[in-house]
């Protein structure tokens, strides 16, 4: 097998190269050929100087996570990067692309580092769970310092070149035409002096002098880092770099890393990183399908939906014209938008030309006609089977052929909808979460009719716009809203059998969730969907509506709130969750936490399991890819059914029948057969 790494003399410099698509991850043959051209380039005395960097999109983009959790083969990592450093001949890092990971490490190692304007470098390993384990985060903090170090090591986002350099991460910023000349004569000026090496520098004294540093970024990053393992061990890491020696510091993180690496935490997180790009892909669709171009986007409506929907393409550059019925609503749509926009730049995640570039792209109609050159419209009106049908039987006449036509509907029946058109095979789903313009989920609801290449189209676009997309067919509330029914009726069934609601919400809040079924109501607002009857009192909701406990929005739903949006538990609520026990005859009981989460969690895996038997989720990791990024399930989990997989899907099976709740076929023949649902 030819190696993924090759070597080049440039005068006396030994540029080495890696050509390992699609990411150059640092797989086995890379580390090894790696390993292999230093010790090249340190017996050739004709060699003074090296300079590595990668072919293809980008630097080495990590360690190559398919190995993660198989027989480690050498040589490893660390053993090739400390023979890198060691060298006294000077190595320069020459990087595009994204040099993360491990990518990043290599680069650490390298006496210099220089990159192209458009590079960025990170160490992500957070996000699976782990933090870096080639001496990353012993090597950084020496090199930038602690203060410096933490938010990369800790956050895991990547920085731009510039801000690396700021850091004194990169050395130097070069052409982004001439990497490899520049890379080359930037060695060349090296040679002949001595190599400074991460892992003898000093800035890391900034965490010695400063050493409540890292109790004040952890309570800084606290609310981010609820729950997961990695963010911790990650402070406690470049703590290390300051208290101990550089040999002693690498072990820790050794430590550390492995510790994580055999965890749940990572299992899980790593399972995720393949959902969310297995999630894009669907499986009867060829890869190769042509795609529409996405030049201009209509959206109907400029409520909240219709507002946030419109800001991701605005916001990716794409032109969008927003229709409303009235002048009003659509002047006050788009003052949202633009103030929401304004809050962004405020917070100094944009500036103020990008405002007016975003804006500038927006052309608020209230004619239908104006929506005929569009080549995708999403409709974001009221939740009804006639009002949608009507809109698109409207759009039908006067959007150009071949547009792609979508609803936002949560829940409503696209093929309905799609009869609606004479176009049913340009008909698909669309459905954002609310905030549209902030949440990352798009749930991709594909018709009977859909065409396949109406389908790709959405699925990259997706990619365009920052959202993490899944595909669901046709059944009531798709895969997220069918799951959360569950959930939410078994929510009430406990607070009708004696669990006090604010126990619900603890339960789930402790299981890692930002909030529980009753603060997302009061969150809602409890009087969607409200007849607006006082006098007609049939649910518990129904009854807080009567009373004027509409949620947060009025002060008070099923919690009190405070100035500050602080909740505590109502007397009046609990009363009236009694009385209306009491009317049902139902008997009031302690519930224990565990019945609450069993409850809870159990029926949507058994929901999750139908969704798969019914062929509506292609896979179960995309249930999981939904649950996490539409409704705030713990990533460190894995999502619902990673996490079923997880703790048995025996004893959810179990945990079903001892509460008297249904089981489905499917979930009942995987727990007897191999345990997993894909
Ligand atoms: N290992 C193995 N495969 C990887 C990979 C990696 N580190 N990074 C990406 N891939 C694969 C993806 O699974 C995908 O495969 P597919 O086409 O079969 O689905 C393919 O490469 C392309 O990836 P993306 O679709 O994500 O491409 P993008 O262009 O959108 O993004 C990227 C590129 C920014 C590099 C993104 O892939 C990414 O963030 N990768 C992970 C980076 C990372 O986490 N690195 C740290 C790894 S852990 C580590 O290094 C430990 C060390 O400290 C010892």
């Amino acid at each position: 097998m030819t190696s993924p790494i090759r070597t080049e003399r440039r005068d006396n410099v030994l540029v080495v190269i890696s050509d390992n698509p699609p990411v150059n991850a640092l797989g086995q043959a890379v580390r090894a050929g790696l390993k292999d051209a230093i010790e090249k380039a340190l017996s050739d005395e004709a060699v003074e100087a090296v300079v590595i960097r990668c072919d293809g999109r980008t630097f080495f983009a990590g360690a190559d996570i398919t190995e993660f959790g198989k027989p480690p083969v050498g040589p490893n990592l660390p053993e090739t990067l400390d023979a890198m450093e060691a060298s006294d001949k000077p190595v320069v890092a020459a990087i595009h692309g994204t040099a993360l990971g491990g990518g990043c490490e290599v680069a650490l190692a390298c006496h210099y580092r220089v990159a192209v304007p458009s590079a960025k470098l990170g160490l992500p390993e957070v996000k699976l769970g782990l933090i870096p384990g080639a001496a990353g985060t012993q090597r950084l903090p020496r090199l930038v310092g602690a203060e410096a170090a933490l938010p990369l090591v800790v956050g895991g986002n990547p920085i731009s070149a510039k801000k690396a350099q700021g850091i004194g991460l990169v050395d130097e910023i070069v052409g982004e035409d001439s990497l490899e000349a520049d890379a080359i004569a930037f060695a060349k000026s090296k040679i002949g002096q001595p190599v400074p090496r991460a892992s003898e520098g000093t800035a890391n004294e900034d965490g010695v002098r400063d050493p409540d540093l890292f109790d004040r970024f952890r309570a800084s990053q606290a609310r981010k880092i609820r729950g997961f393992d990695a963010p911790n061990a990650a402070i406690e890491a470049v703590k290390a770099a300051g208290t101990m020696s550089y040999a002693e510091g690498v072990k820790k993180e050794r430590e550390l890393f492995t510790e994580l690496m055999s965890g749940t935490q990572s299992a899980a997180m790593r399972h995720y990183f393949f959902a969310e790009r297995a999630a894009n892909k669907i499986d009867d669709v060829p890869r190769d399908t042509p795609l529409i171009p996405i030049r201009k986007v209509g959206v109907i409506g400029a409520g909240t939906m219709g507002g946030g929907i419109s800001m991701n393409f605005l916001s990716a550059g794409i032109p969008v014209t927003i229709l409303e019925m009235n002048q009003d609503a659509l002047d006050r749509g788009t003052g949202t938008m633009r103030k929401n926009y304004e809050n962004t730049a405020k917070k100094g995640r944009m500036t103020a030309d990008q405002v007016e570039q975003a804006m500038g792209l927006l052309t608020p109609t209230l004619s239908y006609d104006e929506l005929a050159d569009c080549d995708l419209v999403i409709e974001a009106v009221y939740e009804s089977i006639d009002v949608k049908k009507e809109v698109f039987g409207k759009l039908d006449k006067v959007v150009k052929q071949g547009a792609i036509l979508a609803s936002n509907t949560s829940y409503l029946d696209m093929n309905e909808i799609a009869a609606a058109t004479q176009r049913p095979g340009y008909v698909l789903g669309m459905h954002f979460f609310s905030p549209a313009n902030i949440m990352k989920l798009l749930e991709v609801v594909r018709g009977e009719k859909t065409r396949d290449d109406v389908l790709a189209t959405v699925m990259k676009l997706s990619k365009t716009i920052g959202k993490v997309a899944a595909v669901s067919g046709v059944c009531p509330g798709f895969i997220g809203n069918r799951m959360l029914s569950k959930r939410q009726e078994q929510a009430n069934a406990l607070i009708m059998e004696g669990a006090n609601y604010w126990e619900v919400d603890e339960v789930l809040l402790d299981f890692g969730f930002p909030m529980g079924p009753f603060q997302m109501g009061d969150l809602a607002g409890i009087d969607i969907g409200w007849h607006r009857d006082p006098s007609k009192v049939a649910t518990v909701r129904e009854a807080l509506c009567a009373v004027g406990r509409f949620g947060q929005k009025a002060g008070k739903g099923y919690y009190d709130y405070d100035e500050a949006r602080q909740r505590t538990p109502s007397n009046e609520v609990k009363q009236i969750i009694a009385d209306f026990a009491a009317k049902e005859g139902k008997e009031h009981r302690e519930i224990s936490k565990d019945e609450i989460r069993e409850r809870l969690l159990y029926p949507m895996v058994n929901e999750g399991a139908k969704i798969l038997e019914e062929g509506m989720a292609q896979r179960a990791s995309d249930i999981d890819v939904v649950w996490i990024n539409g409704y705030g399930w713990p990533l460190y989990t894995g999502g619902p059914m990673f996490w079923a997989q997880t703790i048995g899907l025996d004893t959810v099976v179990e945990g079903l029948g001892k509460h008297g709740l249904p089981v489905s076929n499917y979930l009942r023949e995987r727990a007897a057969d191999s345990g997993k649902f894909d």
